[in-house]
């Protein structure tokens, strides 16, 4: 595969970084993850302004505008033929002796890669996903798409362990979101609920698709957040990302929701968000 490393096209095993880089040390760093369908990048615009937000959160000056990201996305998909997959982007603030200040003037790192993989035609859609409920145990900026992910990383690991597929986080009764995913459910009255935008959980760009949408659609949307209890007596629930697009969620901590299978609310959405993604 090639991929993207600081200016570079190489081939991924001449693509070396740096031990002193402030990613691998600090966590110092932001990505994304942009899926790619029929070789087109989905969502791109969403992803970059999210990219740029984060940068400029943490301190940090993007190298290249995002209209070089995108050509560089595009370059990359067509070298390396991909057709169904997602590209990868990380950004962190570069390399130096280590020392937890930082110099202003350093060259940030910036690379991009890309990974096949199946996303639409997956088992998850008709059979639907099981998630467990976790403690929230991340930092106060989730807003911010830092590659520090070791919280998330902890809690897919005790989902999978107990037979889940994905985490939702909790905190103080309420769901935050999925581990990685923006968590929804619906009302016994048929209303769409996902948790508003703020400090406390990523700006999902699937969920700024799909509540689109929704809306254009004149599907009821709700932005609030809501609790563990509501979402165990809800009639559905999904979630949504980048790689998933929209998915079902069949069983939260074990019990079914609804009847337990894919309701209609998700069926609809899902084929409004293919139908937008071609
Ligand atoms: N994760 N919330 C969290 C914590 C996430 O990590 C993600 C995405 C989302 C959904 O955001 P979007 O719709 O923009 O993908 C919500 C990516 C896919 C990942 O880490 O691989």
């Amino acid at each position: 595969r090639t991929v993207y490393l600081n200016g570079a096209f190489l081939p991924e095993n001449e693509a070396h970084l740096s031990i002193f880089d402030r990613g691998f040390l600090f966590g110092d760093g932001i990505y994304e993850v942009t899926a790619v369908l029929d070789g087109k990048l989905i969502d791109s615009p969403l992803h970059m302004a999210r990219l740029e937000r984060s940068v400029g959160e943490i301190g940090g000056r993007l190298p290249v505008s995002t209209d070089e990201i995108v050509a560089i996305e595009k370059r990359l998909i067509a070298e390396n033929d991909l057709g169904e997959g997602l590209i990868y982007l990380q950004f962190t603030r570069g390399v130096e002796d280590r020392n937890f200040l930082y110099s202003e003037n350093l060259a940030p790192t910036l690379l991009m890669f890309t990974q096949a993989k199946t996303l639409e035609h997956v088992a998850a859609v008709e059979r639907g996903v099981k998630v467990k409920i976790v403690p929230d145990q991340r930092w106060a900026r989730r807003d911010i798409k830092s590659v520090c992910l070791l919280p998330q990383v902890l809690a897919k690991r005790a989902a999978k362990a107990d037979g889940f597929d994905e985490a939702w986080m909790e905190e103080d009764g309420l769901i935050t979101e999925g581990a990685s995913s923006t968590a929804y459910i619906v009302t016994q009255d048929g209303r769409i609920v996902t948790r508003g935008l703020s400090e406390a959980t990523l700006p999902g760009c699937t969920r700024l698709a799909i509540l689109q949408l929704a809306q254009e659609t004149g599907l009821p949307v709700e932005e609030r957040a809501f609790s563990v209890e509501e979402a165990l007596s809800a009639r559905e629930a999904c979630l949504t990302s980048a790689t998933n697009f929209i998915v079902p969620i069949t069983t939260i901590d074990g019990q079914p929701v609804g009847d337990g299978t894919p309701g209609p609310i998700f069926k609809r959405l899902r084929a409004l968000y293919m139908e937008h993604a071609r």
